[in-house]
């Protein structure tokens, strides 16, 4: 089923959100909107429509699932013994791209938390998905609505283009907002640990609660803690993607020996330098001054070139600031190689 709700206000009474939120409490999995990507949806409380989630992406069962919730009320439902830390956190950032990891209090179906003693738990800062998960009345569980692997879905066409056939329905709201996905921060020990950067940077949340840690700060490789996600290859594009490090010139070089050995190439640029590249179809991600553009962008351009014929994708790097500490943690998991 398609939904289209793109529209300026809309409420949980809307008849679309209506239909969709009955199909999720029927135990269907409904992709819809929020302002970091699409998310595929069913209800947290039941392993059955949980595994539909699963089984339409194609994800591993070891990989945990984050659960949405409309109210600060909803918190209570699954997780228990949540720590000041993590409230001060909510009042700040929800709703908003930040999920908080917290002690599972058994309530969510099994196969969300993929055993676990933990839950991930996030209010989505978007006027649909408010709708939806208000209408409900659930605690929905929802990854991104992408094909397990490739890249996540800002807008609802590329939930059907990874989708159609496996899911009931998407709720269409249009193009997503901030474009990467929500920060996850661990909140179970004595200090917050971000296990994915996101929508939310660390200096905002070291705003609210002081010193946090990122996985890196960890000298030894094997206690990094990391989201059980961050292991399996991520956000790629179809054909080979390569991340080249330095300036224009560097990923010119690399456009000519590509072309050279007879390769179509494709190119991921920033605005600014879009007009200086030859021998490529170069696609813009924004500028380099305005890393929330290029988040925002940064899916639909890996995208871009599934449909096209370049046989091998070049990208340039970010500044590694504010969102851009995102948008580059993506690209990395994203490329096949690194040319330094
Ligand atoms: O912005 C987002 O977070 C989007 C939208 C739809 O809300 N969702 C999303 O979900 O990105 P997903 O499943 O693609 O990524 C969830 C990440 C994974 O890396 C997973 O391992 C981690 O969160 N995660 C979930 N529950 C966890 C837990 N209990 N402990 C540690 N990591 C967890
Ligand atoms: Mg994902």
């Amino acid at each position: 089923k398609y939904w289209n709700v793109q529209q300026e206000e809309i409420q949980e009474t809307n008849e679309n959100i209506r239909e969709a939120a009955a199909a999720i409490q029927s135990q269907e999995a409904v992709a819809f909107p929020t302002e970091t990507v699409y998310g595929l949806g069913a209800d947290a409380t039941t392993p059955e429509a949980v595994d539909k989630i699963f089984q339409a992406k194609g994800r591993p069962g070891d990989n945990p699932l984050i659960v949405h919730i409309a109210t600060r009320e909803q918190v209570e439902t699954v997780a228990e013994n949540i720590p000041d830390q993590a409230r001060k956190l909510m009042d700040a950032f929800w709703p908003g791209p930040l999920t908080i990891i917290l002690k599972s209090n058994g309530s969510a179906a099994e196969n969300v938390t993929a055993g676990l003693s933990t839950v991930g738990i996030r209010m989505p800062d978007h006027p649909v998905a408010q709708a939806l998960l208000k209408a409900c009345a659930l605690p929905v569980a929802a990854p991104s609505a992408n094909q397990s692997g490739r890249p996540s879905p800002t807008t609802a066409k590329h939930v059907l283009d990874d989708l159609t056939g496996k899911i009931y329905g998407v709720v269409d709201g249009g193009a997503t907002g901030v474009g990467v996905e929500s920060t996850v921060v661990d909140c179970t020990g004595e200090t917050a640990v971000i296990l994915r950067p996101g929508g939310a940077t660390k200096e905002d949340l070291e705003a609210v609660i002081g010193p946090v840690k990122t996985a890196t700060d960890f000298k030894n490789e094997k206690e990094q803690p990391k989201a059980p996600g961050m292991k399996y290859t991520h956000y790629a594009p179809d054909a080979p993607f390569w991340l080249v490090e330095g300036g224009v010139d560097e990923v010119q070089q690399e456009i000519n020996r590509l072309n050279k050995e007879g390769h179509t190439v494709g190119l991921i640029a920033s605005e600014e330098h879009t007009d200086q590249y030859q021998g490529a179809t170069v696609r813009s991600c924004g500028s380099q001054e305005n890393l929330h553009e290029v988040a925002h962008k940064i899916y639909d351009c890996l995208r871009f070139f599934n449909d096209s014929s370049v046989d091998i994708i070049l990208g340039e790097t970010f500044p590694k600031k504010g969102v851009g500490v995102a948008v580059m943690n993506r690209l990395e998991k994203a490329a096949t190689k690194i040319i330094k």
